[in-house]
């Protein structure tokens, strides 16, 4: 078993603090990855899992064993933990050959031979390897180079692997392939992956849960992906999962309108009272047409991007962007130029109270 419960957890430096009272658990045989914004303190939180770091208040207990507790000052060391690591900076050791760099983790516990090589074996195999053995990282591609990291944190047969960005150094399509394979070989191992990332791609398409970190180390929302990108607790949390609009909405009576300005609101309604509302929506959600009544918009930029059309449009002095398929603008008069007027619909807005700050957050 390899479920994890953090308690209460906190670490500083230099008065700083990064992580105050965090809780979180990980069920067995789960893959959850925790999203958060550069420095907010995920590498921190991954290195006190992995015994790197000593927390200065809470606990941390891996399959019903606490590992680290600063109360009696249990502290249990990285390599006792049955853990797989693969930093951010995955460093493989350039002199060591694919074989030596896999086998090391082994060698330093004082494997016996026929038990080191079958292993070894068998790790490089799992990470698709095998015939490399004998090559070094220089003769590797970034892709089998990162495989290799991998390989070297499954070899012990750890019941917990850590991931911070593993992918980061990778081009786009061999990040995807790899997230991909990474999923394979949790559902084959079936161990508990805690993969810390601040790419929401990465995060929402290996997760069976995530959990949204904010700049102050706090954690949001928790949830499957789905879930919480369905269901965003919060601004901060939608603004993260995506490129997310918002348009100020005011409440004058029973009408709403944009902004400060008179334009009347069209699209779905909010079930909630309150003044000021911010309607939030992704670029996939506009619905886009060249007249009739949705709310009126001006076209600012139009950028053709191959299977998608993206616009920038002006509603009532704030700013949106709108994908469209392609084969939809082209089949419905909708490619539009800069300076057009359209008329814009919305096909599902999440709604918050108070004011956001308006406009596209990326
Ligand atoms: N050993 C340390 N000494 C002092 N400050 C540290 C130390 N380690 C981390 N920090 C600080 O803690 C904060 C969180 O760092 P952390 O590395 O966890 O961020 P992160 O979420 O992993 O960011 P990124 O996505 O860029 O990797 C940062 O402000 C960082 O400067
Ligand atoms: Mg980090």
């Amino acid at each position: 078993m390899a479920d994890v419960r953090i308690e209460g957890l906190g670490k500083s430096y230099g008065g700083r603090a990064v992580l105050s009272a965090l809780s979180l658990d990980l069920n067995d045989g789960e893959c959850f990855t925790l999203l958060g914004p550069s420095g907010c303190g995920k590498t921190v939180l991954l290195r006190l899992v992995a015994g790197f770091e000593i927390p200065d208040s809470g606990t941390v207990s891996i399959g019903g064993e606490a590992v680290a507790n600063a109360a009696t000052g249990v502290m249990v060391p990285p390599d006792k933990r049955g853990l797989g690591v693969v930093f951010q900076d995955y460093a493989v050791w350039p002199h060591m050959n694919v074989f030596d760099n896999v086998s090391y983790p082994l060698k330093l516990a004082r494997t016996d031979t026929t038990s080191l090589q079958e292993r070894t074996a068998r790790a490089v195999e799992l990470v698709g390897l095998r015939g490399l053995e004998a090559r070094l990282p220089s003769q590797l591609s970034g892709g089998q180079q990162q495989r290799v990291a991998l390989a070297r944190a499954l070899v012990s047969e750890p019941r917990l692997l850590l991931l911070d960005e593993p992918l980061n150094n990778l081009d786009a399509n061999l990040r995807e392939e790899m997230r991909f394979e990474i999923k394979a070989l949790q559902r084959k191992l079936g161990i508990t992956i805690f993969y810390v990332t601040h790419d929401q791609e990465i995060a929402l398409s290996i997760a069976d849960r995530l959990a949204v970190m904010d700049e102050n180390g706090v954690l949001r929302q928790i949830g499957a992906p789905e879930e919480v990108y369905e269901h965003p607790g919060d601004p901060f949390v939608f603004r993260f999962l995506g490129i997310a609009n918002f348009l100020p909405v005011r409440r004058d009576g029973d009408a709403l309108y944009i902004g400060g300005s008179s334009a009347a609101w069209v699209g779905p309604h909010p079930n909630r009272p309150g003044g000021k509302l911010s309607a939030g929506f992704r670029p996939s959600d506009v619905l886009l047409a060249r007249d009739g009544d949705g709310l009126p918009g001006t076209v600012r930029r139009a950028s053709f991007l191959g299977a998608q059309v993206d616009y920038l449009i002006d509603i009532a002095g704030t700013l949106i962007r709108a994908a469209l398929p392609s084969h939809e603008c082209l089949a419905r008069n909708l490619l539009f130029v800069e300076g057009d007027s359209c008329r814009v619909g919305l096909a599902t807005v999440q709604w918050f109270e108070g004011d956001t700050g308006g406009g596209m957050a990326t």
